[in-house]
Parts: structure tokens; C-alpha cells; sequence
């Protein structure tokens, strides 16, 4: 038996703002967070980590202007270790405002790039597991999510170029995102036969094509391809499962990386209330006209003040 439609008024808060404080957001009021940060060491979110931290943007000046090798790859080390600090925040808030049991999930890929005349990969998985045990949570199984494969790569230029077939000087391309999954402290309790967690229960055919470890999904744009493609939005496919296997009915669900809304869109879909801090206050028309025409009840404001109140939200 499937989920169960349930009528129940839910809440949604969007907040322009910076996740590494949360201050908006209860302790332990939250039951799922579902999110995708921006990636450290991809070109495209550089002048975000930059923005957040004046320490990478300066790390980043004098690596470029650094003769000396060896000093050049410390600033390499450098930036990459506190471009994941930034995000570590973000992890640490996220603890404190999750229930006992709540689960958080979070969907990040590896970077490959040439530095420093080096190209590596940055393996981003690892070390956000490693940042999020030392804040305390529990390290679960994750998902490999496959993605329609792109081009193969000959020493990071994209294509495997005239001596594709010839070994040992080739790539193996990054194909896969992770989502990592962890929890705080033991599982969630509930009363015996609790009425909302039975009519959210997911059916055999969802169970086994959801809880295994490889995830075929296509990462199809949804209603606004260019800003989606900007952001790079996952698509609605992977919250949506998320949501399902991971919280119940009435839950509340964080994004603390909101980008175009998914997340936020998705939570109204499945009954589950949800609060989404995005810092790009450009993203707001797309944000409102997403999650808008779904007839949710909004709170949306910056870390200043009000910009928009919703009909009904006192
Ligand atoms: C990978 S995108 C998220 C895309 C989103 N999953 C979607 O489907 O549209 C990451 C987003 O995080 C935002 N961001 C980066 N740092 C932030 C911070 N400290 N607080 C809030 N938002 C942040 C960026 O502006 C960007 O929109």
C-alpha cells in the first residue's frame, strides 16, 4: 500500500540568508534536512566560496601570484580545506536544529581540476564525512547517484584526444554523485502504530528500487532551465525520494542550500513542512513563482527584515 493522502495544512519558510547561522531555526525542530551545497573546487562556485570567506579569496590572490611551487600547492591545500570548513558550518547548524534521529542528506560530487599544473581530484565525499563525524553524527550508507554519462577526460581537457586508446595516461571519469547520508544519535521512535508514519509507508516496488546503493536517475531540468542549469538543481526526483524514505507526514524538512526551490516544492507536494535559506536573493522570483503556484503559505525574509508574508502566515 502506497502513501496515503493525508489532509494537513503545512508550513514553509524561505529565508534570504546565510546558513552558517540558523538563528531562525529552533534546536531540534527539524526532521530531515535534503540539500546539495555548492561543490568545492568547481569552477562555477569559486566566487561564491570567495564571497563567503575573505580568507579563500585572499588564499586565492597569492596562489596565483606565488613563483614557488611548493608554496603555490600549500594555498591549493589551503583553500580547499577552508572552502570545506564553510560548508562545515552549515553541517554544525544543521545538528543542532535536528531532532534526535533526524537524518540529513547530503548530495555532493567530487571535483577534478588542474592546479598548480596538477590535475586531482578533490574527493568532496570524504571529506564532508569526516567533517560530519567529528560534529557528531552517524555515518550511514550512501547512494551513488549515476549520472548520463559525460565525455571522458585526457589530462582534465575534456576529451580523451589523440591518444585515447593508449594506456596508462587516461582518466576514469566522474560520473557519479554521492549522497551522503547521516544521522544524529540513534533512530527516531515513534508511538506503536503512530497514524501519520503509517500513511506515509513507501511500497514494495519504491522500497527496493530506493534503498540500494546505485540511483539511475536522469537529472532532467524541471521549469526553469537556464537558472536551474546556473545553480545546478538536482532534480525533483531526488528529494522526492529522499522525502519519502526518510520522514514522515507533518515532518519538517531543511534545505540549507535552497537554490531555485526543489526541495521546498517537493515538501509541499508530500504534506511535509519545510524551511530553505538561500543567500542569493536573486533567486527569489524563481523561488516564489516555483514553490507560489503550488498554493503554499510562504514566509519568506532576509536576515534584515520582512520582504513578503504570504496569505494566512501570521
Ligand atoms: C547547488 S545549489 C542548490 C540547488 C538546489 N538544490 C536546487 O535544486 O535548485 C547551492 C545554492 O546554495 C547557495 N548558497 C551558497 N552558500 C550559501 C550559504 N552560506 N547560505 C545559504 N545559501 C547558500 C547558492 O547561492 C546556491 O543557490
Amino acid at each position: 500500500m502506497a502513501e496515503r493522502p493525508i489532509e494537513l495544512k503545512t508550513t514553509h519558510r524561505i529565508i534570504i540568508g546565510d546558513s552558517r547561522r540558523m538563528e531562525e531555526v529552533e534546536d531540534e525542530s527539524v526532521h530531515l534536512m535534503i540539500t546539495s551545497p555548492p561543490y568545492p573546487m568547481i569552477e562555477m562556485w569559486d566566487d561564491t566560496f570567495k564571497l563567503l570567506d575573505e580568507r579563500i579569496d585572499k588564499a586565492w590572490e597569492r596562489m596565483e601570484a606565488e613563483g614557488d611551487e611548493k608554496k603555490r600547492e600549500g594555498y591549493v591545500r589551503e583553500i580547499y580545506e577552508l572552502m570545506h570548513e564553510n560548508l562545515a558550518e552549515v553541517w554544525r547548524e544543521t545538528y543542532r536544529v535536528l531532532v534526535d534521529g533526524g537524518i540529513a542528506c547530503i548530495n555532493i560530487g567530487d571535483a577534478t581540476r588542474s592546479l598548480n599544473g596538477v590535475f586531482r581530484l578533490f574527493p568532496n565525499h570524504s571529506k564532508v564525512i569526516e567533517h560530519c563525524e567529528r560534529i557528531g553524527f552517524v555515518t550511514l550508507p550512501y547512494i551513488l547517484w549515476k549520472k548520463p554519462t559525460t565525455k571522458p577526460k585526457y589530462k582534465g581537457k575534456g576529451a580523451f584526444l589523440g591518444s585515447g586508446f593508449l594506456p596508462p595516461n587516461a582518466y576514469v571519469t566522474l560520473d557519479c554523485e554521492f549522497i551522503l547520508i547521516f544521522r544524529k544519535g540513534g533512530p527516531r521512535r515513534f508511538e506503536p502504530h503512530d497514524e501519520l508514519r503509517y500513511a506515509s509507508r513507501y511500497t514494495k516496488e519504491e522500497r527496493d528500487g530506493w534503498f540500494t546503493q546505485i540511483w539511475d536517475v536522469a537529472g532532467a531540468r524541471q521549469t526553469h532551465p537556464e537558472v536551474e542549469r546556473r545553480v545546478a538543481a538536482f532534480p525533483e526526483e531526488i528529494p522526492y525520494r529522499l522525502m519519502r524514505m526518510f520522514s514522515v507526514i507533518g515532518d519538517t524538512v531543511l534545505d540549507p542550500f535552497l537554490g531555485t526551490g526543489t526541495t521546498t516544492e517537493v515538501a509541499i507536494r508530500l504534506n511535509r513542512n519545510s524551511i530553505g535559506y538561500e543567500i542569493d536573493e536573486s533567486l527569489l522570483p524563481v523561488i516564489k513563482e516555483k514553490v507560489g503556484k503550488l498554493n503554499a503559505t510562504l514566509t519568506l525574509r532576509t536576515l534584515r527584515e520582512d520582504l513578503y508574508r504570504g496569505p494566512g502566515e501570521g
